[in-house]
């Protein structure tokens, strides 16, 4: 039987022995002010552990399995009032109210509800509770005379659509941001549906956070590609479109990174190209062929390509400082591709990709199957890269220079685009079936996508066919999602493309279908019919067993904005998203606007976080064999500070969505991005087949800079191989070092 196997010791239990003792002394100095630590004594004689010494609990030891595990970190959300989310408590407690937290989570679990939020203050004894409201009513009821349209209509929350209102003390409330969150402050900004109360108690923790932090912060240092170069450099030249290029099995292929200027939407941005084109150029080859790409540098910030989705020698990955140095301006790096797999695939960077995939580092690979017969016959087939730009006085919105900003919820961009243009269009007769092609190359933006009513079958996924062909509506591509589509078009007409977020649909382009000269196409017949995968059917069959079997990861999605005050009642509810089951509870736009803009992927901490151990992101070591199968649960916490959709990407393997909240996934095909919406539980089968250093990242771009990425080991197989399968790839060496290649350093 695989199996897996993890290492020790673990990253975080070092990290523990130097934490501990300042935890314990930070809870003996509480006990210290006169507020008498006492030990579990509502909870009743099964209270496991008494509560003193709950914050000397390592993470590392922690089973993930309920109230054992309650630990009380003062690291997180210092800045808040005591409270607690799921097991762990935190903010400013004194012993007194660890203790009732504490309780109350034990309560909640025996009577088998789930702990959620727990706040300390709303514990407190009739009196303790109703403590200090310091702020002055007097500020927010001036403002409301002045404009009798804000006047306040009692404890109801503010009507949805008002602009933002003075709440004094360079304190905003913007009624349109989050609107559908409920009540909380990011910064200067109160946000979501508030009541008069709400608004009173957040700022009052507003200008208290003010007070304590003493400084105002500064704005972000913002820059834009090619900033670093000479201030004489040449003018960089407008980039082309995109070009297909058929590369042979053997060949060195060079590809080189180059400062460019892209025109878009009436625009000329700074941008980056490979080899003068956004996107770069889409490379044909051949399943089983092995190419060589000779990377050159030639932008003025390090940089590496990521070959996303091959199953190719760990060396060849393309991540600073786990595969590779970091490729500084001027160097070169060899890269040996291999493809395995048939489908789409595509390739860019591996560093502040936030910025340099953002401005036209990236590109499209199509891997031909050996099969003749692998895909059906279609008279056409198109590549199309789905992809956007935030526009501002025609530049792109500035990017974090030390850190990404948009670190919430991903930068958004209000120019959609289609194979780096803002119109796509083409030409086809009424009759023909085209096979399209799809990857989704924005930082955060889902894509939800139509052709205007033509019927459309889904035929593949990220690595090659699903495993039983369907007809679908429309399509969800989160970013580095690919999907292969055969799309009919019948009738004479134009076919809008549309991409359908949370409000109408928007066309991308338009398909212009020209009455047929000829009778309909061949592939029209097969077009009706639905094909299953035999191959993918019995590996299938083969993993059953595995839907059954307990996950031997369990991988919880989360937030840490230590900038973010809740109210109370927005604390006490904890902060879901408006449940629409209609949009899958994704996020399709920015709501959030000025706030998101200005957080920082260095104060906004997204993790994946192990259930069991509490590791978080680089903490994160798992060792695995080739010919394991690892079953990874990933749940997307629904109460986290900010939940949202994450788009997980596993490097290097292959992988099968077992099932999402249970239900079978229901068409499977071989993927390396899973989209996991918030609150859905996601189970996942790994399938090892390369040996090396692998990532796991979310790839919203704004939230790897932020941190949520974890790396994993794949040893050689054991001396007792299993069988071969037929796309089985060996272990390699590295790719010979080429000469300007110089060590990892990127000042980022
Ligand atoms: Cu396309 Cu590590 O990513
Ligand atoms: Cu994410």
């Amino acid at each position: 039987m695989p199996s897996a196997s993890r290492s020790a010791p673990r990253p975080a239990a070092l990290v523990w022995l130097v934490l501990a003792p300042l935890l314990l002394a930070a809870c003996q100095e509480a006990a210290g002010l006169g507020l008498s630590p006492t030990t579990g004594s509502a909870a009743g004689e099964d209270a496991p552990t008494a509560v003193p010494s709950l914050a000397a609990v390592p993470r590392a030891s922690r089973s993930g399995q309920g109230v054992d595990d309650i630990v009380y970190d003062p690291g997180q959300m210092a800045e808040l009032p005591c409270h607690s989310m799921d097991f762990t408590i935190m903010g400013r407690c004194t012993a007194a109210e660890v203790e009732r937290v504490a309780t109350e989570i034990r309560r909640r679990v025996a009577e088998g509800e789930l702990p959620g939020i727990v706040e300390a203050g709303k514990l407190a004894e009739d009196g303790e509770a109703a403590a200090a409201d310091p702020v002055s009513i007097e500020t927010i009821a001036a403002g409301d005379a002045a404009d009798p349209e804000r006047s306040t209509t009692g404890d109801g929350a503010a009507e949805a659509g008002a602009g933002p209102r003075d709440l004094g003390d360079g304190v905003v409330f913007d009624p349109a941001a989050m609107a559908s969150f409920p009540c909380h402050a990011m910064g200067d900004t109160l946000m979501g549906r508030c009541t008069e109360a709400e608004l009173r108690e957040l700022k009052a923790q507003v200008l208290e956070r003010r007070a304590t932090a003493g400084a105002t912060a500064t704005p972000m240092a913002l820059v834009q590609p090619g900033d670093l170069l000479p201030p004489d450099a040449a003018p960089a030249p407008i980039a082309g479109p995109q070009q297909a290029v058929a590369l042979r099995s053997g060949e060195t292929y060079r590809l080189r990174a180059s400062p460019a200027r892209w025109r878009v939407a009436g625009a000329t941005l700074p941008a980056y190209a490979y080899n003068g084109q956004i996107p770069g150029p889409l490379l044909k080859v051949r399943q089983g062929d092995e190419v060589d790409v000779r990377f050159e540098n030639r932008i003025d910030r390090s940089s590496t390509v990521h070959w996303h989705g091959l199953r190719l020698a760990n060396g060849s990955d393309g991540v600073p400082g786990l595969t590779q140095p970091a490729i500084q301006p001027d160097g070169d790096w060899i890269y040996r591709l291999r493809f395995a797999d048939p489908g789409l695939y595509w390739y860019h960077p591996h560093l502040r990709d936030d910025l340099q995939q953002d401005a036209g580092l990236q590109g499209v690979i199509l891997v031909e199957p050996q099969d003749p017969a692998y895909w059906s016959p279609v008279d056409e087939e198109w590549v199309l890269t789905l992809d956007d730009l935030l526009l501002e006085g025609g530049r792109a919105v500035g990017y974090g220079r030390d850190a990404a900003n948009f670190a919430i919820m991903g930068r958004f961009g209000n120019q959609l685009l289609v194979n780096g243009r803002e119109r796509f269009s083409r030409l086809v007769e009424s009759g023909q079936v085209v096979r399209v092609f799809l990857v989704n190359t924005a930082n955060v933006r889902p894509f939800r996508i139509s052709f205007d009513g033509a019927p459309m079958k889904l035929v593949g996924g990220d690595l090659g066919r699903v495993r039983v062909e369907r007809y679908v509506d429309e399509l969800i591509l989160a970013p580095a999602e690919r999907a292969v589509v055969e799309v009919a078009f019948d009738e004479a007409r134009p076919y809008r493309l549309l991409h359908r977020g949370a409000s109408e649909p928007v066309a991308l382009g338009q398909v212009l279908a020209l009455p047929a000269r000829r009778g309909p196409s061949p592939a029209r017949s097969a077009f009706d019919r639905l094909r299953v995968d035999g191959p993918i059917s019995r590996e299938m069959a083969e993993l059953a067993p595995f839907r059954e079997r307990a996950p031997d990861l369990e991988l919880d999605l989360t937030v840490s904005i230590p900038d973010l005050l809740l109210s109370r009642e927005t604390a006490a509810n904890g902060d879901p998203h408006a449940d629409d089951p209609a949009h899958g509870r994704i996020e399709w736009e920015d709501d959030m606007l000025a706030v998101n803009r200005a957080s920082s992927s260095d104060t906004v901490h997204w993790m994946i976080r192990d259930r069991r151990t509490g590791a978080v992101n680089h903490e994160l070591a798992y060792t695995f064999r080739v010919g394991d199968h690892v079953k990874v649960r990933l749940h997307n916490l629904s109460d986290s500070q900010h939940p949202m959709q994450h788009p997980i990407h596993f490097h290097g393997q292959r992988l099968l969505v077992l099932s999402r909240d249970g239900q079978p996934e229901r068409a499977p095909s071989w993927k390396d991005t899973v989209l996991v919406t918030p609150g859905e539980t996601v189970d996942l089968l790994l399938e090892l087949t390369v040996p090396g250093a692998w990532m796991v990242h979310c790839h919203i771009l704004e939230h790897i800079e932020s941190g949520m990425m974890f790396s994993f080991q794949v040893l050689p197989a054991a001396e007792d191989p299993p069988p071969p399968l037929p796309d089985v790839i060996d272990s390699e060496a590295l790719p010979p070092h080429a000469d300007g290649a110089a060590p990892a350093s990127d000042g980022h």
